[in-house]
């Protein structure tokens, strides 16, 4: 069953019931301030870094799961009665919910008694602050008296020390009210130079920002002790839990609206600057009063608003297709596009599975993220690039994770992890295709961001392609250091201590255990390398490059291969995994994927033979199973891949981040239906009418999608922060749809399924518009191109002079 629908002209996504399975999430802020807000409002803030600078408090493990964010409560004066137009807290069964999720923005609304309330939550473009635009309409023949509640619970700050660090944290908090605005100001008297604060645009009645003053100390967020007494206290937090709630009067005539602006933001004062006037620990709020006008004025937030709007025509307006399937132009026009920007944004630090006090940035999952937006902003696509280069080592692997606020090198996690620095190389190859900007190459660069070390980008490269070669193993295959792409196919960690991280515990000196994944990855990112050289004229390094690609191939298909599929790798005791020999853990889909993207086989049919048995052995009807058969007991030396029940995550779940590489694989083979058919299978639009049972967002991808062997075999898990995104907006636009940038211009390479008569698409690429058009004229693959008219020879595009394209492909 569905919760709602798709409005495809709107951008949105409209729930019309509040009670989804899950909290159905969106993202506003695309900067600096960051939102979560669920489709009824819950959800938090922060500024740049989700736990060092949380705006407002979100309580893990709540129940019910989503309580507490952006409740506003309406009160009919006349009856008493009071509820919240988001649906929670209170749960009131209004009339006509509903939550319309954009671009950016969310819009929740609804009706109660005659009044209909409609709020609109945003971030604008340039300034860290959220809007709430409360629209307030009685649709009665009566006049009606209300008063209005807002609420905020502030986090004081560094949110994992919020959430612990009782002693010292309920005596810090403190706040100030002047006028219509609540300063949150917790630690503002000592080291920062920065405070929250919370505006309405109309005079108050009253507010709270002592929690228990607004609740009372017995009560949740479904019935404060204020709303229902009408009656605020003007409390003043001096520790204790610091709030915001406005309490407003207002008077609404029959068939009138009125308007309430609400501003929740994040401001910093110059360290000199702080206090006003200078002997006082009051706020000086002399740089924020202007932007707190601004924004409280009505045309200014609709103008806005439209701002954030254009901002995503731009931003989606690179590539826009048209094809005879619905779910593909909704996910690549819109929401897969969309939800790479957010995996740009946030990497896996902030969302209803991440709570944002974990992981920093992870250097493989920049990486790939990257090869989903860098069309939509090159700039900070270039900045990532260097910023992730100058946290690799010397000896040229990686630190597993940095700190988006420092940009360094997280020790905790460190490295090792031998697949790391081969997806730099892929990046910087994306990016150098999209753009063309061959300077980023050189680039100085340090290593560990040690000043004195810089290099440039391109040494940096060439060191990734020498880790792998440092760390052969007994076969010549790469050794697989603490983990590859899968973090849990543990072969040196050896843990049997509960609680032991599976990713930084090693007992084991890892000289045998070898990886058949980083083998693949050498090869794509060497063949890349040596085509990188060879633009730049240094035919010896690219020959040289080459050659290790085909060695290392070679090495794949004497003893990676297992005579149906590519084997996945050999454990600290030599043994194979991912074999027919094996009892569990036979197939694994990583390998079958890499390597036919890597080449190995594809001539000579081996290919084709790991995806058929991928066919038999791991695809289902809600898309392919990363191994099989799921391992049914925890084994010492494979970790925490067995550590999962089986058909959950790395153990024989739908990892949906690997399902692309499948369907990247058949496009290669030529098998566009194949291709089209997995895509769809995990296709969140496509899974919309199953939404009970897929329970996340039908509008976003989920990393997992329990397998066979759960007991909840089709149901999604982890929305939003996965690579998933990324390498699905890679498949379906690059390799089915076939529009592929590349070192010397655009190819356009459609793999049409048979069902498709063609599809259209327009690209904006390095500053030119095309318009493609793609018709099939037979059954037939063969494809023919002309270009404004004229035929080529090929699929690349050549450098066109003007700045408009036709091309005409015909296939048949
Ligand atoms: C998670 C990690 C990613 C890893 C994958 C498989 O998605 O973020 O780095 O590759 O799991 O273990
Ligand atoms: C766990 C997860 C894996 C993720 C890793 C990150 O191992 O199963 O998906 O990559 O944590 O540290």
């Amino acid at each position: 069953m569905r919760y709602g629908y798709f409005d495809d002209a709107n951008r949105e996504y409209v729930i019309t019931r509040p009670d989804t399975p899950l909290p159905w999430i969106n993202y506003l802020g695309m900067q600096d301030y960051f939102s979560l807000i669920s489709n009824t409002a819950g959800g938090y803030a922060f500024y740049q870094d989700a736990r060092l600078r949380r705006i407002t408090r979100y309580r893990y493990n709540n129940v019910p799961l989503d309580m507490g964010g952006r409740y506003i409560y309406l009160r009919d004066s006349a009856s008493g009665e009071f509820w919240s137009p988001t649906w929670m807290p209170t749960r009131h069964n209004a009339e006509d919910y509903s939550c319309r999720h954009g671009l950016g923005y969310s819009l929740i609304g609804s009706t109660y008694r005659g009044i209909r309330a409609d709020v609109r939550y945003f971030v604008p473009l340039d300034a860290p602050l959220e809007i709430w635009d409360l629209t307030l309409e009685n649709l009665s023949r009566t006049p009606r008296r209300l008063s209005l509640f807002s609420s905020v619970e502030f986090c004081l700050w560094e949110a994992l020390d919020d959430a612990t660090n009782f002693q010292r944290n309920l005596n810090i908090g403190e706040v100030e009210v002047e006028g219509s605005v609540i300063y949150h100001k917790t630690e503002y008297r000592e080291r920062r130079n920065h405070f929250a604060y919370f505006a309405c645009s109309e005079p108050l009645e009253g507010f709270e920002t002592q929690r228990d003053a607004f609740l009372g100390p017995y009560r949740g967020w479904e019935n404060p002790q204020a709303v229902e007494s009408d009656q605020t206290t003007h409390s003043l937090s001096v520790g204790w839990y610091p709030v915001g709630v406005h309490h407003l009067r207002l008077t609404l005539a029959p068939k009138t609206k009125q308007r309430v602006i609400f501003l929740l933001g994040y401001h910093e004062n110059l360290p000199d600057w702080k206090f006003s006037p200078h002997d006082t620990m009051n706020v000086n709020k002399r740089t924020l009063v202007p932007i707190i006008q601004k924004y409280l004025d009505h045309q200014e937030v609709d103008q806005a608003f439209e701002a954030l709007r254009s901002s995503w025509d731009e931003r989606l307006g690179v590539l826009q297709v048209q094809t005879p399937v619905e779910h593909v132009d909704r996910m690549v026009n819109i929401w897969n596009a969309y939800q790479c920007m957010v995996t740009f944004n946030l990497s896996r630090s902030a969302s209803y599975f991440e709570s944002g006090i974990g992981r920093g940035m992870g250097f493989r999952d920049s990486n790939q993220d990257l090869l989903g937006f860098v069309q939509m902003v090159p700039d900070r696509a270039r900045q990532r690039i260097l910023d992730l280069a100058a946290t690799q080592l010397e000896n040229g692997g990686a630190y597993h994770q940095y700190q988006p606020l420092t940009k360094r090198g997280n020790d905790a996690v460190g490295g090792n992890f031998n697949d790391d620095p081969a997806w730099l190389v892929l990046s910087t190859a994306a990016y150098l295709k999209e753009t063309g900007d061959w300077g980023i190459l050189e680039e100085a660069v340090p290593f560990e961001n040690q000043s004195g070390t810089e290099s440039p980008l391109l040494e940096h490269l060439q060191r990734c392609i020498q880790y792998t070669l440092d760390r052969i193993g007994p076969h010549r295959l790469p050794l697989i250091g603490r983990a590859d792409w899968n973090d849990c196919l543990n072969l040196n960690t050896f843990s049997d201590q509960p609680g032991e991280s599976f990713q930084t515990t090693t007992n084991r000196d890892g000289n045998v255990a070898e990886s058949v994944v980083i083998a693949a990855l050498f090869i794509m990112a060497a063949k890349e390398l040596a085509q990188i050289m060879s633009h730049l004229g240094r035919v010896e390094e690219s020959d040289q490059l080459q050659g290790r690609a085909e060695d290392m191939a070679e090495t794949i298909k004497r003893y990676g291969w297992d005579g149906e599929w590519f084997l996945r790798a050999y454990d600290h005791f030599g043994r194979l995994i991912g074999s027919k020999r094996n009892k569990e853990g036979q197939i694994f889909i990583e390998p079958q994927g890499l390597c036919t993207m890597a080449g190995v086989g594809v001539k000579e049919g081996a290919a084709k033979k790991a995806l058929k048995a991928v066919n038999r052995h791991l695809a289902t009807d809600h898309g392919i199973l990363l191994l099989q058969p799921a391992y049914s007991q925890y084994y010492l030396h494979l970790g925490e891949i067995s550590s999962y029940p089986p058909g959950y995550k790395e153990n024989a779940s739908i990892f949906c981040h690997t399902n692309p590489w499948v369907m990247i694989a058949e496009a290669i083979l030529g098998n566009g239906d194949q291709a089209l058919d997995y895509y769809l299978r995990i296709n969140p639009s496509e899974r919309e009418a199953i939404s009970d049972l897929h329970r996340c967002e039908p509008y976003v991808y989920a990393q997992t999608i329990a397998g066979i062997d759960g007991p909840s075999f089709g149901e999604a898990k982890n929305s939003w922060l996965t690579g998933t995104a990324a390498w699905n907006f890679v498949g379906i636009t690059q390799w089915i749809l076939g529009i592929r940038p590349d070192y010397e211009g655009l190819r356009v390479e459609p793999v049409l399924p048979s069902g498709w008569d063609g599809f259209t698409a327009k690209r904006k690429f390095r500053g030119v518009n095309y318009q493609i058009d793609v018709r099939r004229k037979g059954r037939g693959k063969k494809i023919a191109l002309t270009v404004d008219g004229q035929p080529i020879e090929g699929t690349l595009i050549p450098s066109p002079s003007g700045d408009k394209v036709t091309v005409k492909v015909t296939i048949g």
